[in-house]
């Protein structure tokens, strides 16, 4: 949810800002924008849309070369998407410039204020008001550092902030409340992003920088202080991947490339945590076996496809923990009042590290003494940083909006939490976990297979890319995977698309059911419980109905064979792993359609990957 960068050294400043900003435009973008500073005066151009519409400006009106710079992609909050609202905001003096990422809680009140002050305010954004506020610090307090600080400790809300100043040319100033920045340390040169994506190409060595901390960078220093001045403690750390993981390598879209990288992120989602004596191992586990002996109540919270996740994890950690858990839309949940203490385990499940619903629901659970462990795929990130454990997902940078190799990387980690709560509980035995860990190291075969076969699922989107309509159904753990089904092709595709449990459908949703609607459906695998012979009942009664039946069915399930109109073939797997390849022809099925029908895929409409408001 917006993507910042800044940049002092003796490169192009804006080469830098703007390789960073393309970097993050998975964060927004709905606008961009850049600000350099050169002899002692600041050089700005912004403009509604995607990062290409600011490239067509820069070429038609080019900025003077410069070595400090600022930039900005945008998801709107205040204010439509287009020139004026587009960021950086200057101060009426046209000596500092802001990027902001964030909601600046009380902008109405500063606005009000400072319009009685004289000032002439020319956007209808939350952020312009930083601007005239430094402005008339600056007047007080000349140091650029001193003046964001007094700065941000009158303002409320979530910010992050960076700015440069005409009057200090090697200097840019970030601050951070909430939202995300961090530091790249270079050699003779220091920048600054809402991710190390931001950077990824000219440093691997990074700063994370803390909760209510302002940074000053130079060519050669990064000082970080409290919003107060004084000192602060931060952590350095070294990027474990690199510019390539970045890219999109020869892939038409990101999301082509993180759905093929799958096998590989459930492969190294799984590495290391098994000890050769048969124990299994979570490293980053702060919470100590006793206290997890403690715990007698889950509840997971979450957002988007991380939710789904969440909801298969719900089927895992009771069957095999029989620890009850619940799963909580990360919005909702601090609104309800819930019941939580000590022994009432919080899991977060957040790809990012930084969704601002998750994050305030994490603060709430620890403020009611709730444990949190969150479940991230972005090592610094916030989310796990305030958490009391993490398990980090290996997925690598994930950059299309849209959720893939995240999701199962996600998956893969809510079943070792939930074997590692059944080895401290006692509840399976060692060479029952050991088992189970077999069985999801086979999965990325699998997954590999489906990713093979993917021709036949793009063939059937391309088939049906006029519906306007296509319903999900599933059952147990299929039924997280039907949401997430609806979910990709509502993403990507912008049609009504929505997920059902396969028993519910009589209870109503088979009323949407009409002559040549495409259903698609998950089919447990043939077990004890009867869940296939009643998933193929549903079908039956859908297909009687004029629907078009597109059935996932294991290998060797022929009973669907005579209601399937289409059938894709999954891996033979346990039950609860079947979210691990049944999710893969969806995505599939969602990418092809969306392309067909003209959209990018990695960038849908209306939507941010990292959403740093509630
Ligand atoms: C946004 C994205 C979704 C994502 C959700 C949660 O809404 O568009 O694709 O699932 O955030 O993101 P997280 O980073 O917390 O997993």
């Amino acid at each position: 949810m917006c993507g910042i960068v800044g940049y002092v050294g003796q490169r192009s400043a804006l080469d830098v800002v703007m390789g960073g900003l393309r970097r993050l435009e998975y964060r927004g973008y709905d606008s961009g924008g850049v600000a350099l500073v050169v002899d002692g005066t600041i050089h700005s151009a912004k403009k509604a849309g995607k990062l290409l519409n600011l490239d067509a400006e820069l070429a038609e009106n080019p900025l003077p070369v410069a070595h400090t710079g600022i930039g900005h992609t945008r998801w709107a909050t205040h204010g439509a998407p287009n020139d004026v609202n587009a960021h950086p905001h200057l101060d009426e003096t046209g000596r500092v410039a802001v990027v902001h990422n964030g909601i600046i809680e009380n902008f109405a009140v500063l606005r009000t204020e400072l319009e009685r002050a004289g000032h002439d305010l020319l956007s209808e954004t939350d952020t312009e008001v930083v601007a005239h506020l430094l402005h008339d610090e600056l007047a007080r307090t000349p140091d650029l550092s001193d003046a964001v600080r007094a700065v941000c400790r009158r303002l409320e809300g979530a910010f992050t902030l960076v700015i440069c100043d005409a009057e200090q040319p090697d200097v840019v100033v970030g601050a951070r409340r909430n939202s995300p920045l961090v530091v790249g340390r270079g050699d003779g040169e220091n920048f600054l992003g809402s991710d190390v994506a931001a950077f990824i190409e000219h440093t691997r060595d990074a700063v994370e920088l803390g909760q209510d901390q302002v940074v000053t960078i130079t060519p050669d220093a990064i000082v970080v202080t409290d919003f107060f001045g004084a000192p602060a403690e931060t952590t350095e750390y070294h990027v474990d991947w690199d510019v390539s993981a970045a890219e999109k390598g020869g892939y038409e879209w990101f999301m082509l490339k993180e759905m093929d990288e799958q096998p590989q992120a459930v492969a190294d989602t799984l590495l290391g945590r098994h000890s050769p004596g048969g124990q299994l191992q979570l490293d980053e586990m702060r919470l100590s076996d006793d206290e997890l002996r403690e715990v007698d109540r889950i509840v997971i919270i979450a957002c988007g496809t991380a939710s789904y996740a969440g909801l298969v994890a719900k089927y895992a950690i009771e069957h095999w923990t029989r620890i009850p858990c619940e799963v909580e839309l990360a919005s909702e949940f601090r609104y309800r009042d819930p019941i939580l203490d000590k022994s009432t385990l919080v899991v977060a499940i957040s790809q990012s590290g930084e969704t601002m619903d998750t994050l305030m629901a994490i603060r709430y659970a620890r403020q009611q003494r709730a444990r949190v462990l969150s479940i991230c795929n972005t090592n610094g990130s916030t989310i796990p940083r305030e958490s009391d454990a993490v398990i980090y997902t290996h997925a690598g940078p994930e950059v299309a909006v849209a959720s893939t190799k995240g999701f199962l990387s996600q998956v893969v980690a809510c079943y070792l939490l939930a074997l590692y709560l059944a080895q401290v509980k006692g509840t399976k035995y060692g060479d029952e976990i050991d088992d189970i860990l077999a069985e999801i190291a086979a999965v990325p075969a699998g997954i590999q297979r489906l990713l093979d076969e993917g021709d036949q699922v793009r063939k059937l989107a391309s088939d049906l890319s006029g519906a306007r309509s296509i319903l999900f159904l599933g059952r147990h753990v299929g039924y997280p995977v039907a949401l997430e089904g609806a979910l990709k092709l509502k993403e990507l595709a912008y049609i009504h698309a929505e997920g059902f449990a396969a028993g519910e459908l009589k209870h109503g949703p088979i009323a949407l059911v009409e002559e040549g609607l495409p259903v698609f459906v998950v089919v447990p695998p043939k077990g004890r419980d009867q869940l296939q012979e009643k998933t193929v009942s549903s079908i039956q009664e859908i297909r009687a109905r004029g629907a078009r039946t597109i059935v996932l069915a294991e290998d060797g399930d022929d009973d669907v064979i005579p209601y399937a109109d289409h059938l894709i073939r999954l891996p033979k797997v346990p039950t609860l792993l079947q979210p691990l390849v049944a999710t893969v022809p969806l995505q599939i099925f969602a990418t092809e359609f969306a392309h067909q029908l003209g959209h990018d895929v990695d960038q849908p409409r209306n939507l941010a990957k990292s959403v740093t408001v509630e």
